[in-house]
C-alpha cells in the first residue's frame, strides 16, 4: 500500500480509536481506569515542587537556528516597541480571562461568559502557563498554579475525554511549564496503569517521550514505541510504490495536523545515539518527497509571487489529483520543512520551506482586513519556473471558510523562519500580521474570532479558544524577542507551542 496513505489511514484509525464512543463513553469501571491513566499523567505534574532549582543546560547536537548579528539601537527599540503591544495584548485576553472564565476552558471574549469543551480543566489556564513565565508574568504564574490545585483531575466534568486535546493542551501545557520554570520533577509519582490505554493516547510522540524524560520512566515512550515501529514497518514495505489515493482525500490542513509534524521534532527530542531518533527521521525523509510531489503548488496569482503552498491531494478518480484548497491550518507546514531542512542539512528544503511560509504571508496581505481566510482556493500554475497571471480579480478564486480562528499556524511558521534564518524582514511580515489580527479581533473582554475577514471591517464571534494565549500570542512575543528566549537549539515546540527542553 502507497505509504502515505498508509499513514493517514493509521492516524485516522488512531484517531477514530480515540474519540470512539468505547473510549470516551462506554461502562463506569473502564471509564474511571481511563480517566485514571490521564489523570494520574496529569495530576503528577501538578505534584512536582515547582521550587526547585534551575535545569540543565542542554544544547541539542543540531544549531537549529541562524547566527544572529548584533541589532542597531534603532531595530532593538521597534522590536521592543512591537514585544510590548503583544505583551499589553496578552495581558488583555488574561485579564479577561481571569475575571469572567476563571477556572473554565473558555472565555467567551463577546459576551463575557465561559464555556468547557475540554472536560473543564481550566484549559485556558493550564495552555497559558508557559506564556506566562515567557512573558515574565511571575506572579500571574504563581497564582495560576495554586488555582490549578482546585482542579480534580479525576474527574472530567464531560462525558467525552477529547484525548488528542487534552494531551497536546494539558500534559503539553504542563509538561511545558516545568521546562520553561526549570524546575525539577520528585520522580516515581506516577502510578501504574494500562499500557494499552497509554498506547491508545501514545500516538502523541513528543509528549510521551518527554514524560519519560522527565519522570525516567520508560514506560511511556515504550508504549508510544510500539506505534510508531508498526508505522515504519508500513511505510518501509511500500519503499518505491506510487502514491495513489483511492479511497480518502489527503491533506496536511485538518485531520493530520501532528503526526507528520511530529516526526522532525521528535527526532530532535530524542537522545542523538538512539535507533528511534534515527527511526523518525527516516519516516520524515519517506514522507517529504511525496508532500512536495503531490501537495506543494505554485499558485497563478496577480503581482505573480514565486511562493508555495500546500494543498489537498484527492482521491476519487483513482490516481492523485490535487485540490488547490489552502487551509490555514496547514501553514505549519513552513515551519516543519523549516526544521527539517536543518536536520537534512538541505539549502533546498530551506528555500521550499521559505516559499511555502511566503504563500501563508501572502494571504494575510492580500484579503481586505489583512488576514488569511481559514480555508479558500487559488489556481495553479502550469509549471514552477514561469507562471503569468492572466486571471482577474484578486486571486482567491473561492474563500470556503471566510473565518478567522485566532490561529497560529501562519505566525509558527514565520518565527521558525525567522530563527532558522535571522533575516529580520520575517519579523516586519509578522508584525502586519499582528496589527491587523489585533484591529480586528479585540473586545473590551479580550479577543475573537472573526466572521469574515474578506470584509474590511469583520464582525466578530464570541469564541477564544486556548490556542490565542498558549500558542498564536507567544509566537508574536518570541518574534520579537531577543533570539535565546526559548531558543530552538535548546527547545521543541509541540503542536500547541509548549517548550519540551531537547535532548543532548
Ligand atoms: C476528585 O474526584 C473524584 C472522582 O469523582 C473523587 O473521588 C475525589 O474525592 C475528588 N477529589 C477531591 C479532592 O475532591
Ligand atoms: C522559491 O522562491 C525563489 C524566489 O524567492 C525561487 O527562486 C525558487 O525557485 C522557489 N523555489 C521553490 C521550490 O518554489
Amino acid at each position: 500500500m502507497p505509504h502515505v496513505e498508509v499513514l493517514q489511514r493509521a492516524r485516522g484509525r488512531l484517531r477514530a480509536a480515540l474519540n470512539h464512543p468505547s473510549f470516551s463513553s462506554s461502562s463506569l469501571g473502564q471509564k474511571r481506569m481511563r480517566f485514571i491513566v490521564i489523570a494520574a499523567v496529569v495530576l503528577s505534574f501538578i505534584l512536582f515542587s515547582f521550587h526547585s532549582h534551575r535545569s540543565e543546560s542542554s544544547v541539542g547536537r543540531y544549531r537549529i537556528q541562524a547566527p544572529f548579528r548584533p541589532e542597531s539601537q534603532t531595530a532593538e527599540s521597534v522590536r521592543l516597541q512591537r514585544r510590548t503591544a503583544v505583551k499589553s495584548a496578552f495581558q488583555h485576553a488574561w485579564t479577561g480571562y481571569k475575571q469572567k472564565a476563571w477556572l473554565h476552558d473558555e472565555l467567551l471574549p463577546v459576551s463575557g461568559g465561559y464555556k468547557d469543551p475540554f472536560v473543564g480543566w481550566a484549559a485556558t489556564l493550564v495552555d497559558s502557563l508557559d506564556t506566562l513565565w515567557i512573558m515574565g508574568f511571575k506572579d500571574e504564574f504563581d497564582g495560576a498554579l495554586e488555582a490549578i490545585e482546585q482542579i480534580n483531575f479525576s474527574k472530567p466534568n464531560a462525558e467525552r475525554v477529547p484525548a488528542f486535546e487534552v494531551t497536546i493542551r494539558y500534559l503539553g501545557g504542563l509538561l511545558g511549564a516545568w521546562d520553561i520554570s526549570g524546575h525539577r520533577v520528585e520522580t516515581g509519582k506516577i502510578a501504574s496503569e494500562n499500557g494499552v490505554v497509554l498506547a491508545q493516547i501514545g500516538s502523541l510522540s513528543l509528549e510521551f517521550i518527554r514524560l519519560s524524560q522527565v519522570t525516567g520512566d520508560a514506560k511511556y515512550a515504550d508504549a508510544i514505541q510500539k506505534i510508531t515501529d508498526q508505522l515504519a514497518q508500513t511505510q518501509n514495505n511500500c519503499k518505491g510504490e506510487r502514491l495513489s489515493f483511492s479511497s480518502r482525500d489527503f491533506t496536511l490542513g485538518a485531520f493530520a495536523d501532528s503526526l507528520y509534524e511530529y516526526l522532525p521534532k521528535t527526532h530532535l527530542i530524542l537522545p542523538s545515539f538512539s535507533s528511534a531518533a534515527q527511526q523518525y527521521l527516516e519516516m520524515y525523509r519517506i514522507a517529504l518527497p511525496s508532500f512536495s510531489k503531490h501537495l506543494f503548488f505554485r499558485p497563478s496569482l496577480p503581482g505573480e509571487p514565486d511562493i508555495l503552498y500546500s494543498g489537498n491531494a484527492n482521491a476519487n478518480s483513482g490516481s492523485a489529483r490535487l485540490d488547490t484548497q489552502i487551509q490555514h491550518l496547514s501553514c505549519f507546514v513552513g515551519g516543519m520543512v523549516g526544521l527539517g531542512a536543518k536536520i537534512s542539512n538541505s539549502p533546498t528544503e530551506l528555500e521550499t520551506a521559505i516559499n511555502l511560509t511566503n504563500g501563508c504571508v501572502w494571504a494575510y496581505e492580500n484579503t481586505p482586513s489583512g488576514i488569511m481566510p481559514e480555508i479558500f482556493h487559488v489556481e495553479q500554475c502550469a509549471d514552477l519556473s514561469s507562471c503569468t497571471w492572466k486571471g482577474q480579480g484578486d486571486g482567491f478564486t473561492r474563500v470556503d471558510d471566510r473565518s478567522y480562528q485566532l490561529r497560529p499556524e501562519a505566525i509558527e511558521s514565520v518565527f521558525v523562519m525567522y530563527r532558522r534564518t535571522g533575516d529580520p524582514s520575517w519579523q516586519e511580515k509578522g508584525w502586519r500580521m499582528f496589527e491587523a489580527i489585533e484591529k480586528h479581533s479585540r473586545t473590551d473582554i479580550a479577543h475573537a474570532r472573526l466572521d469574515d475577514v474578506m470584509d474590511p471591517t469583520p464582525g466578530k464571534t464570541d469564541s477564544m479558544e486556548s490556542f490565542w494565549l498558549a500558542e498564536t500570542l507567544k509566537y508574536f512575543y518570541l518574534l520579537f524577542s531577543e533570539p535565546d528566549l526559548v531558543s530552538l537549539d535548546e527547545y521543541v515546540l509541540n503542536t500547541e507551542a509548549h517548550p519540551f527542553r531537547r535532548g543532548a
